[in-house]
């Protein structure tokens, strides 16, 4: 039934179909589970990694190199706590000025694409920023992260194999630079602790191209899902336009309810009960985020819930995303610039959809501010 999730704008009745199926089924080689609590459980216990219980990784064809999303302790424990520091919530906080003045600096046209023109530049300038890349070659990296985005679902193509090829250049070249003059930024941070013997030059690309992709291709699709979900219900806009404090409540209740990343998997490292050891289990967290389970009326968008427990955005357990306090901090900043300066906002015409089924977002989304 997964692959009828493919095209789909709406993934929600696939859901639900299998939701009726119970809180752990199996369908097209890979066990399946909507349940959030099954899915929360799954992401902390110990027994399911990224890897195969010899400790390979199962190739995906992908060009990327390989970066600690896709490895088990010890080696995860050890690179995510190299990038950990750069994203802790006190430096996010320091960071908050810069994010509001980009913000601000977007919203200058009356009319344009909120994907195009606000919600992609947004993130993507705040990654370069923190990353060190220079202005001059962000454009390339932006291009390259919406071409590997557009890889999860169709595969390598020639194009994305030149960007790819491109954009290791371009970080092997920053990389030099800052070995020779090192600067405040996250290349720096790791050429130094490269300098300690704590990575290798491999490891450091791939945390560089894993803080890239995820730092955008994410968030992008949390701005634009919640503006969105904001105009297709006028009375949760206006609520938050008479209470932009609301503005981390519409973050949460966006993550909840339209989450950019719908899916994860893990790998059982032995048996576990049904799930064979070496077996996927697919976690879908779209569904389980509607989990009537745990979510009263599930379905419905309302700024105002309690979110208990958090809903699985950002995952669970030892890969919860490292810049969820990040993409908080540009969502709140995001939807509060626009309920400011754009409070008559509208859609102007059709939406269009990516057509992945693990990034859930809009490829254009035109409006107007009045
Ligand atoms: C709304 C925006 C975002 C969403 C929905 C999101 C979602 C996720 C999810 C679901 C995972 C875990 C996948 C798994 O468990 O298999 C993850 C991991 C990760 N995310 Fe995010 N992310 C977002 C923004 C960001 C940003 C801004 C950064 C910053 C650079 C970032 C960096 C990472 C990293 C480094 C990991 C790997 C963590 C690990 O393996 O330990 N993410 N993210």
């Amino acid at each position: 039934m997964l692959e009828q999730l493919t095209g789909h704008e709406d993934p929600h009745p696939i859901y639900e179909r299998l939701r009726a199926q119970g809180p752990l089924t199996h369908d097209g080689g890979t066990w399946l589970t909507t349940s959030h609590p099954l899915a929360n459980r799954i992401l902390r216990d110990r027994r399911f990694g990224v890897r195969l219980s010899d400790g390979s990784y199962p190739s995906n064809g992908s060009l990327l190199p390989e970066s600690f999303l896709e490895q088990d302790p010890p080696d995860h424990t050890r690179l995510r706590r190299i990038a950990m520091p750069a994203f802790s919530p006190k430096k996010i906080d320091e960071y908050r000025t810069r994010v509001e003045k980009v913000a601000e600096s977007l919203l200058d046209k009356d009319e344009f694409d909120l994907i195009a023109d606000f919600a992609a530049p947004l993130p993507i300038s705040v990654i370069s920023d923190l990353l060190g890349i220079p202005d001059a070659d962000t454009a390339e990296f932006a291009d390259y992260g919406a071409l590997v985005a557009a890889s999860f679902d169709s595969g390598v193509t020639q194009e994305m194999a030149n960007a790819n090829d491109k954009v290791l250049a371009l970080f092997d070249r920053l990389i030099t630079q800052r070995r020779r003059t090192p600067g405040d930024d996250v290349i720096s941070s790791l050429v130094a602790a490269e300098a300690e013997q704590k990575l290798t030059a491999q490891e450091m690309l791939g945390t560089l191209v894993l803080l890239l992709v995820a730092g955008f291709e994410t968030t992008v699709n949390l701005i634009g899902n919640g503006t969105r979900a904001l105009l297709d219900h006028p009375a949760q806009w206006k609520l938050f336009k008479a209470r932009p404090e609301l503005a981390s409540a519409v973050v949460e209740e966006t993550l909840r309810w339209a989450p950019p990343v719908q899916m994860t998997s893990r790998i059982a490292h032995e048996q576990v009960d049904e799930i064979g050891k070496d077996e996927w289990v697919t976690l879908l967290i779209g569904a389980a985020n509607r989990d009537p389970e745990v979510y009263p009326e599930a379905h419905k968008f309302d700024v105002m819930r309690v979110h208990k427990p958090e809903h699985l955005a950002f995952s669970s357990g030892i890969h919860y995303c490292l810049g969820a306090t990040l993409a908080r901090m540009e969502g709140e900043v995001a939807f509060r610039a626009l309920a400011r300066r754009m409070p008559e906002l509208r859609q102007t015409g059709p939406v269009t959809f990516r057509e992945s089924v693990v990034i859930r977002g809009m490829r254009s989304f035109p409006v107007s501010r009045s």
